[in-house]
C-alpha cells in the first residue's frame, strides 16, 4: 500500500510542477492529455485500486480521488488565468473584432419629410430660402398687407414678446410667409423659392393642431405668372408625392396678403374626409408694392402648407401629437 500511495504522491508533484511551466494554450493542452485525458496519469492511477488489497483500496481510492480533484482545480485555475491574460492588457489592437455599436437615434419623421418636400421642389427647380422665427410686426402683418385692425393681430391669437425693442413689438412668427418679404426685398425677380419652417401659434391642442407646427412656403415672382401655374404646381407636387389617385381640391378662401386666395384641401381615405393643407392664391399688389415690386411688370403666387398634415396623409400617422411626445417606439419606425 505504501508503494501505491507513493505512486500517487509521486504523480500528484509532477503535475504541480509540470503545471507551473505552463505559459499559453497549447502547452496546456498537452499537459491536460498527458495528467487528465482517458490515457492520462491521473486516470492511470484507478488501476491502483484494482490492484491493491482489500484492506488497502479505501485509503488508496480516498487519496486517488483527492489528488485527481486537485490537479483538475489547479487545471482549470490556470485556464482561466491564461485566458484573462489574453482579452486584458494587450499591446495590440485586433482590427478583425467586432465595433462596439454606438446608440444612436434617427433622424425625426418632420425633418425627414422636409429633406422630402424640398428635394421634390428642388427638382422642380425651386431653391430654399430660410428667416427669423423671432419676427417684427412689419414682416409677419404690414407688408403682408394684414392692417392695424385685423383679428390676426390680436394679442391672444400671437405669442408676442415682452422686451419688445423700438422699432415695435417682435412675435414668434405665425407663419412663413414672412420669409416671402423678407426674399422679396433681397431678391430681384425671377423668384422661385420653397421656405420650411417652424411656426407659433397659441391654438389650442387636439389632433391637427399644435401651438408649434411646420409649415412650407413657396413663392414664385415673374413676369406673365398665372392661378394655372400655382394650381397645376400644387397638382403635381400633391400627386408625385402622395400618389397619382390621390384627390384635392381647391376651396375660394381668403388672404389678405393673396388675390384670388383659395384653401387647398387633401382626401384622407382612413379618415374619410377631407383635410385642409394649407391656402394659396396670386401674390396680393399692395405685398408687391410693400417690397418695391411693379405689379404692374410682375405678378406671382405663393402657398403655404403644413408640414405635420402633409406627414401624417403621406404615413397613415392619425394624430399630430405623436409628432412631439418623444416616444421613441414611435419615432423609431421612420
Ligand atoms: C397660412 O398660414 C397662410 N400663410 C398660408 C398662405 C401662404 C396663404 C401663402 C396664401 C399664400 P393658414 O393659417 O390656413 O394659412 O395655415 C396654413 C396651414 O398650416 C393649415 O392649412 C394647416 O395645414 C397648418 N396649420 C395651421 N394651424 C395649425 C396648427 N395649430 N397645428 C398644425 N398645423 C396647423
Amino acid at each position: 500500500m505504501a508503494d501505491a500511495l507513493a505512486q500517487i504522491e509521486d504523480v500528484a508533484r509532477l503535475a504541480e510542477a509540470e503545471l507551473a511551466g505552463v505559459t499559453d494554450a497549447n502547452a496546456l493542452e498537452q499537459y491536460r492529455i498527458k495528467f487528465l485525458g482517458s490515457n492520462g496519469l491521473v486516470k492511470d492511477l484507478a488501476k491502483l485500486i484494482s490492484e491493491a488489497s482489500k484492506e488497502q483500496k479505501r485509503a488508496v481510492g480516498q487519496r486517488m480521488n483527492a489528488v485527481k480533484g486537485q490537479v483538475e482545480a489547479a487545471f482549470t485555475a490556470r485556464k482561466e488565468s491564461l485566458s484573462a491574460d489574453a482579452s486584458g492588457d494587450r499591446d495590440y489592437v485586433d482590427v478583425t473584432e467586432p465595433g462596439i455599436v454606438p446608440q444612436i437615434g434617427n433622424r425625426h419623421i418632420l425633418m425627414k419629410v422636409v429633406d422630402e418636400l424640398t428635394e421634390l421642389f428642388g427638382r422642380m427647380g425651386f431653391s430654399i430660402a430660410t428667416g427669423p422665427e423671432v419676427e417684427d410686426e412689419f414682416h409677419n402683418f404690414v407688408a403682408l398687407n394684414i392692417p392695424e385692425s385685423h383679428p390676426a393681430r390680436d394679442p391672444l391669437d400671437n405669442f408676442y414678446l415682452q422686451n419688445s425693442s423700438q422699432q415695435g413689438q417682435l412675435l414668434l412668427r405665425t407663419q412663413t410667409s414672412t420669409v416671402q418679404i423678407r426674399v422679396m426685398q433681397t431678391q430681384k425677380p425671377p423668384i422661385r423659392v420653397v421656405i420650411p419652417g417652424r411656426v407659433y401659434r397659441p391654438d389650442t391642442i387636439d389632433a391637427t393642431h399644435l401651438p408649434m407646427f411646420h409649415q412650407l412656403e413657396a413663392l414664385i415672382v415673374d413676369r406673365d405668372v398665372t392661378m394655372v401655374d400655382l394650381k397645376s404646381t400644387i397638382m403635381q407636387f400633391v400627386h408625385a408625392y402622395f400618389g397619382q389617385n390621390t384627390k384635392v381640391r381647391f376651396r375660394p378662401s381668403f388672404f389678405p396678403f393673396t388675390e384670388p386666395s383659395a384653401e387647398v384641401d387633401v382626401w384622407f381615405e382612413d379618415k374619410q374626409r377631407w383635410i385642409e393643407l394649407g391656402g394659396c392664391g396670386m401674390v396680393h399688389p399692395n405685398v408687391f408694392k410693400n417690397c418695391g415690386i411693379d405689379p404692374e411688370e410682375y405678378s406671382g403666387w405663393a402657398f403655404g402648407l403644413g408640414i405635420e398634415r402633409i406627414a401624417m396623409r403621406k404615413y397613415g400617422i392619425q394624430d399630430i401629437r405623436r409628432f412631439v411626445e418623444n416616444d421613441i417606439r414611435f419615432l423609431r419606425q421612420f
